[in-house]
């Protein structure tokens, strides 16, 4: 029963990795509102080396419309993809495998402007998002499958809290006098990839979800060593104990597809 609650080093590894992902998100949300003027200048300086002639304010408008909105488009795809991932690679290693994602984004971003291409920009914006959509689905689930019972709530806040440091982040980064500029807005849009690249660093080093382990991959001893990892104790019997039976409360419920959600009268 000590165990109830202790933050081990592998815990706060794996939750500090995690969170990551969160701070992405919170990123990519805050980041374009800051720069609008100057990457306005740009699509409109891009236009008139393209085609001789300035942008219309309307054609304006739109393209950074979408610019805007596109990462929506894209947190979507990704929140409704999330299933295909998480039970066939695992938690961590889908985390890990998004952050490509988030690196082809930044490249994309960045060089945008040394490209001449906003098209770059947009399609950048939009891989971002389905990263973002991905992590809100992967962060959450693999912090509450590591946490003990007793930290489960504290810890999962720290999505939250990650999400809205990174749109902190984003908006003081972003002001005309750090790197809101013309020079440096690239690099603003393309700093994404240093979280990215933490995690890659960090997660290898955290385990795999136990509950993953056990429920989608019937591995009861690996889940049992990640657990006592994770507690910091040998007795890891209650936790193996909690998850199968809920593994066999799910087993009897009826799956609910997101089509049902919406055409159910209930
Ligand atoms: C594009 O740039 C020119 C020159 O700076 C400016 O006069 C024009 O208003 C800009 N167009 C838009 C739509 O902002």
């Amino acid at each position: 029963m000590a165990s109830e609650g202790k933050i081990t080093i592998q815990l706060m590894l794996a939750v500090g990795g995690a969170v990551l992902g969160s701070l992405q998100f919170g990123y990519n949300t805050g980041v374009i509102n800051a720069p609008q003027k100057v990457i306005e200048e740009f699509y409109n300086q891009t236009w008139l080396s393209r085609y001789e002639k300035y942008i219309t304010p309307g054609t304006l408008v739109t393209l950074w419309s979408l610019s805007v909105s596109i990462f929506s488009v894209g947190g979507m795809l990704g929140s409704f993809s999330v299933g295909l991932f998480v039970n066939r690679f695992g938690r961590r290693n889908s985390m890990l495998m998004s952050n490509s994602l988030a690196f082809l984004a930044a490249i994309l971003m960045g060089f945008s402007k040394m490209a001449g291409s906003f098209e770059m920009l947009i399609l950048g914006r939009f891989i971002v998002g389905i990263y973002s959509g991905l992590s809100t689905g992967f962060v959450p689930m693999y912090v509450g499958e590591v946490s003990p019972t007793a930290l489960r709530g504290a810890l999962g806040t720290l999505h939250q809290l990650g999400v809205v440091v990174g749109i902190l982040i984003a908006q003081i980064f972003g002001i005309d006098l750090i790197m809101g500029t013309e020079s440096l807005w690239p690099l603003l849009l393309g700093f994404t990839f240093i979280p990215s690249l933490i995690q890659c660093i960090l997660l290898p080093f955290a385990p795999e979800s136990p509950r993953f382990l056990l429920i989608n991959r019937n591995e009861e001893n690996k889940a049992k060593s990640v657990l006592k990892k994770l507690r910091g104790t040998t007795d890891v019997s209650r936790d193996l104990q909690e998850m199968k039976e809920e593994s066999r409360q799910m087993l009897q419920e009826k799956k609910v597809t997101i089509l049902e959600l919406f055409l159910l009268p209930s």
